[in-house]
């Protein structure tokens, strides 16, 4: 039995602004956010949507546009690094919405950006191993947010994209997987903490070497297949720039020529980061946005190499095959991308500074006087 991808839900937050007016208003050159990083535009849940919202309305999506019934769910899985609570898996706040209760597993997964990947991969092996006739809802979703002023307030985003996992009908998952994990500290965000810690340099060698030592494991393991192969070549997104570099990275390594390397980004890469350009950084969803929008266009038999990143970090590359030319997944981002509302720089400041404020509201307090 081959397993993969029966339906896809997106959804997109309902506030926008451009990447360059942020940088305005930090005293940051435009062209740093829209050339040097390659950001166009940032999607805000604002305090309007919650990270809740987004996935439950991916998975309403998904669900709609399934052949299935919602009885036929055997898991619900949420990869997120914006979890609300240290216990309560966001799972339960999704599938509580949603009215899925019984036999079901239900969890959330984390590791950073990688988080939804390791969602997806379980809900494939789960079904493999146990042979369900239930299929898995995967759930990729995140806010990404950076303390106001910092330097990637540009590559902010949010975002969710819902996958029901069981038959191949929209693509398989190939079973054979090629992870890269080295512990370190890239990013990270203490419990307690609102906004992540970076090492910015760190964070892009970092990726860097996963991107390298995933993709030689690939080639090492299936000789068959090289970049030419791929339909598409998706990467996990932070801030479009970062792919560029990541494949210039895998040219050097894999000796690629100029030549080669331009007409591989022009035709496998580029073409599928242009629906992550309108939102920005949306962490476990950034792949995932990518592969959608790799999945909606390829052709019958064509091949989809995945590359997920997450700090601290882990990594994992492996390939999809689509299945039938069909899927309107697409609507989604037509309806989001034409319904969400553009905020001026003078809303969008503030609201970061309301955001500070609150911020240091809920200091704990250390003389318990002042509790009462
Ligand atoms: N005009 C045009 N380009 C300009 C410019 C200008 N006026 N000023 C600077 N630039 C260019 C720089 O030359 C540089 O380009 P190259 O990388 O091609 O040399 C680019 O803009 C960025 O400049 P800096 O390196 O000086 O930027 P920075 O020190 O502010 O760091 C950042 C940028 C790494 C994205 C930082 O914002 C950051 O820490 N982001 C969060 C971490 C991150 O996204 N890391 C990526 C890998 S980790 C990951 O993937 C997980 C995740 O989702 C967070």
């Amino acid at each position: 039995m081959s397993v993969g991808i029966e339906s896809i839900g997106i959804k997109l937050p309902s506030y926008v602004i451009e990447a360059k007016k942020i940088a305005k208003l930090r005293g940051m050159p435009e062209e740093k956010a829209t050339i040097g990083l390659g950001c166009h535009m940032v999607g805000l849940c604002l305090d309007q949507e919650t990270v809740v919202d987004l996935a439950v309305n991916a998975a309403k999506r998904a669900i709609a546009r399934w052949k299935g019934n919602i009885n036929e769910i055997g898991m619900i899985v949420v990869g997120t690094e914006s979890s609300l609570d240290e216990a309560r898996p966001l799972s339960a706040w999704v599938a509580e919405r949603l009215q899925l209760s019984g036999h079901i597993r239900s969890y959330e997964v984390k590791h950073a950006c990688y988080a939804g990947t390791l969602a997806l991969r379980q809900a494939v092996e789960w079904k493999k191993a146990t042979n369900s006739p239930k299929s898995a809802l995967v759930i990729a979703v995140d806010v990404c947010l950076y303390a106001p002023g910092h330097a990637a307030e540009v590559t902010q985003g949010a975002g969710a994209v819902a996958m029901i996992v069981g038959k191949d009908s929209i693509c398989s998952v190939d079973l054979q997987t090629y992870p890269y994990s080295e512990p370190c500290f890239d990013f990270w965000r203490p419990t307690g903490d609102t906004f992540p810690t970076v090492d910015s340099q760190k964070s892009l060698t970092a990726y860097l070497k996963a991107t390298e030592n995933c993709f030689k494991a690939l080639f090492a393991d299936q000789t068959n297949l090289s970049f030419e192969s791929f339909r598409s070549i998706c990467f996990h997104i932070p801030f479009p720039k970062m792919v560029l570099k990541a494949f210039r990275h895998l040219s050097l390594s894999f000796n690629l020529s100029e030549f080669e390397q331009h007409k591989l980004l022009r035709d496998k890469v580029l073409p599928f980061i242009t629906w992550n350009k309108e939102v920005g950084n949306s962490y476990s969803a950034s792949l995932w946005i990518s592969v959608a929008q790799a999945l909606e266009t390829a052709k019958n038999g064509e091949k989809i190499a995945c590359f997920s990143y997450g700090s601290g970090f882990g990594s994992e590359l492996f390939v999809l095959e689509r299945n039938h030319n069909s899927g309107d997944w697409a609507e989604d981002i037509k309806t989001d991308l034409s319904k969400r509302k553009e905020i001026s720089i003078e809303e969008y400041d503030k609201w970061r500074k309301k955001e500070v404020f609150k911020l240091e509201k809920q200091t704990i307090p250390t003389d318990l006087t002042e509790v009462a």
